[in-house]
């Protein structure tokens, strides 16, 4: 175990949860200071299962203090990305190092270094939530002192103390991820990894979990690298890197990757829409397509547009409509597909709960 001892992030303050608006606050707070030291580097890391080249050499920085997400639908390479980062699995080539330390050299530091919350379920839930930290605690360690302040400390900051002697199989599927939260937070790592943290969880309950995740941004020192494939929480990421098919294809701030998307969306319904189309490339040059019965395009200032818009266009309107794009147009962009959310959460369900039989 280590001995460094460096100034730590007082996690126990964050005992509330945040309100929705404070979420949004959290969310919108000026990016941390990029400019130093990467604390995760990664070059041209692979990795190959048989004939599958699921991590095709992909090279990135993330830096101390960001929320850091991987946004791709199933599939896509991120669980395989993050087990390589945290030790777990062996990359094919390529390197990368975690808070200075080489993930295939120096494993044992890199693991010091990290904590982990698995896409699956992975807590025993024959025992209770306390049973389940000071295991954890034991393994990485932590003498009995500092371990029962830790784990009071930790149950008190994702609202479980009161149920701390509760067995987990009693907990809702919103408990029992905050509870692997307050376990990988435990020995107080550099770095949290967090594998789709808030898949197959409602609404409601994925807030929760990111007021929380928003807070732990707000302690300096702790890095928080996840991945999902809702668009709706990449929001939350200071910096996104959107894969696909185990390559990086785009990495921005949310806004930056917005305006890839080129301006705002114009979504109409016409009752011609080849020569609506035609005409809106003769009058303004861009190119719209048909998605689902609809004509959609880009265009910057969409809103000032729509009065000219529906002057040059012949063919009768039934309906039009102006957005700012959002992380779906983004990923449409860049891979002329979209993710398919429900599909996913069907089946990654679907595994979770196998596995479990298993
Ligand atoms: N242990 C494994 N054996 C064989 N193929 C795997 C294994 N793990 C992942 N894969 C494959 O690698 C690709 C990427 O998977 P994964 O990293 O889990 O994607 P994601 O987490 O983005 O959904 C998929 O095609 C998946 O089937
Ligand atoms: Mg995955």
């Amino acid at each position: 175990m280590t001995t460094e001892k460096q100034a730590r992030p007082d996690v126990s303050m964050l005992d509330t949860p945040l309100s929705t608006a404070e979420l949004a606050e959290a969310a919108a707070m000026a990016t941390p200071q990029f400019g130093g030291a990467a604390i995760i580097h990664v070059e041209g890391l692979r990795r190959t299962f048989g004939k599958i080249e699921a991590v095709k050499g992909i090279s990135f920085d993330v830096y101390a203090g960001e929320v850091f997400g991987f946004l791709g639908p199933n599939g896509a390479g991120k669980s395989t990305t993050i087990n390589m980062l945290c030790t777990l699995l062996k990359p094919t080539a390529g390197k990368a190092t975690l808070a200075g330390y080489d993930i295939s050299r120096e494993r044992s530091r890199v693991r010091e270094a990290i904590g982990l919350v698995f896409q699956d379920p992975s807590l025993d839930d024959r025992l209770t939530a306390d049973e389940n930290l000071r295991f954890h605690a034991a393994i990485y360690g932590l003498p009995a002192s500092v371990s029962h302040e830790r784990r009071e400390s930790m149950l008190k900051m994702v609202d479980l103390y009161d149920r701390k002697d509760h067995l987990v199989r009693t907990f809702s599927g919103g408990m029992k991820r905050r509870l692997e939260i307050a376990r990988g937070l435990l020995h107080y790592p550099r770095v949290l990894f967090l594998d789709e943290p808030t898949i197959g969880l409602d609404p409601q309950t994925r807030l929760h979990l990111w007021s929380y995740i928003l807070t732990l941004r707000q302690q300096k020192q702790i890095t928080i690298f996840l991945t999902t494939h809702y668009m709706d929480e990449a929001e939350y990421c200071n910096r996104i890197a959107v894969i696909d098919h185990g390559e990086i294809v785009a990495l921005d701030t949310p806004e930056r990757l917005k305006d890839l998307v080129g301006g705002d969306v114009i979504r109409m319904t016409t009752s011609d829409n080849a020569a609506a189309a035609r005409q809106i490339q003769a009058h303004f040059g861009v190119e719209a397509r048909q998605e689902k019965g609809d004509l959609v395009f880009e265009i910057a200032s969409g809103e000032e547009l729509v009065p000219r818009i529906v002057e040059q266009v012949t063919p009768r309107i039934a309906s039009i409509s102006v957005r700012r794009p959002t992380l779906d147009d983004v990923f449409i962009k860049l891979t002329g597909r979209e993710i398919r959310e429900e599909e996913a959460d069907t089946k990654e369900r679907l595994r979770g709960r196998m596995r479990r039989r298993m």
